[in-house]
């Protein structure tokens, strides 16, 4: 059978991305045009953490020209009201709230300190069946960076779950035991990224130290990456695209002490499609992208149709912002499929 040139399908949604704000924003909204929903991640400067705030970063979302519908999510803190919580559920402000273990990653300073802390919100959102986003790491200094989030899942999530029956994303899910997790806890899911479905955590280390493949959660080993394409390829509605997105400056990669994360948001979609084709699942790209993530979070699948084309373009490099640039996850590097423009 000879490959296909042409593939239609529902438009795509990215359920985990950080736009950022400010001029970082203006920079890298325009790159989330393939995608009809983006997810907005809320770990800015300061968090959202409050309905109003969360109305106000969509609106500035909606100002630097986004043609995409920016979905909020509400940053949980020890602090955080449950009734808070859950009116901007009610109202349409929010669609999930995100749990960031405090110390865990980028602008995690005001996350949880404990499960304890943020019980009263959880039992609340299970109640009302509002989704639980959660970046599934420890924290714990004694245990491996390689490890924390199997440890996180096992000691903290399994228990909790077990207890208050939340509707749970895994985010960014990177081993082969949260692929295990998703498939054994009812009402949960997965998001996966293009860059844990490509790389494992020789990229970092690939000729030389490689900060730009540096995210977190850390890339793990080769049968973790294997499980994970496994899973996104298997058509099963549990796992769906997020591409965590993460733009940070060049400048703030490369240094002493480098920022975690990757920007993939203008090839994440090639990606994807790529790592389909060379799976055999072309043919289950459309669930992955444009359908299982909706319906997870109870919204309809968009009625918008593209197309991808089988054609090899190099995507650029970097982005630039202001004076500096950000790095572009396989930026320079030829891929096979790309978004036709509208129509074609
Ligand atoms: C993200 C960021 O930069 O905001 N970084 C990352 O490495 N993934 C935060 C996150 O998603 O944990
Ligand atoms: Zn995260
Ligand atoms: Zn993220």
């Amino acid at each position: 059978m000879s490959a296909p040139e042409r593939l239609e399908l529902r438009r795509p949604d990215d359920w985990h991305a950080h736009l950022r704000d400010g001029p970082m924003l203006a920079a890298v909204a325009p790159h989330h045009a393939g995608f009809g929903r983006v997810l907005a991640m809320p770990n800015l400067v300061p968090p959202v953490t409050t309905a109003a705030e969360a109305r106000g970063y969509r609106e500035r979302i909606r100002a630097a020209g986004a043609t995409f519908v920016p979905q909020l999510v509400c940053y949980l803190t020890d602090r955080t009201d449950p009734d808070d919580v859950a009116a901007g559920y009610a109202d349409g402000t929010w669609v999930a709230a995100k749990w960031y273990p405090a110390k865990a990653t980028t602008n995690s300073e005001h996350g949880v300190t404990s499960v304890e802390a943020i019980r009263p919100v959880l039992e609340r959102m299970a109640e009302i069946g509002m989704p639980l986003c959660v970046h599934g790491e420890v924290t714990d200094p004694t245990v491996d960076v390689f490890d924390r989030e199997r440890v996180f899942l096992d000691r903290v999530l399994a228990p909790l779950l077990h207890r208050v029956p939340l509707r749970c994303v895994v985010e960014h899910a990177t081993t082969r035991e949260a692929v295990g997790f998703v498939r054994a806890h009812e009402r949960t899911a997965a998001t996966i990224t293009p860059h844990h479905l490509w790389w494992n955590r020789n990229a970092l280390f690939d000729g030389g130290l490689r900060p730009h493949a540096y995210c977190l959660p850390v890339a793990k080993r080769e049968e973790d990456r294997l499980a994970l394409r496994a899973a996104a390829t298997s058509g099963d509605p549990r796992f769906f695209a997020g591409t965590d997105s993460a733009p940070h400056r060049v400048h703030d990669k490369e240094k002493d002490c480098g920022c975690a994360g990757v920007f993939n948001a203008p090839t994440a979609i090639a990606a994807y499609a790529q790592v389909f084709e060379d799976e055999g699942a072309l043919d289950r790209l459309e669930g992955f992208l444009s359908v299982h993530g909706a319906r997870f979070y109870g919204q309809a699948p968009s009625e918008e149709r593209v197309a991808l084309v089988r054609q090899d373009w190099t995507p650029s490099a970097t982005v630039p912002v202001g004076d500096a640039a950000v790095r572009v996850f396989l930026g320079g590097e030829r891929l096979r499929w790309n978004l036709s423009p509208a129509g074609a």
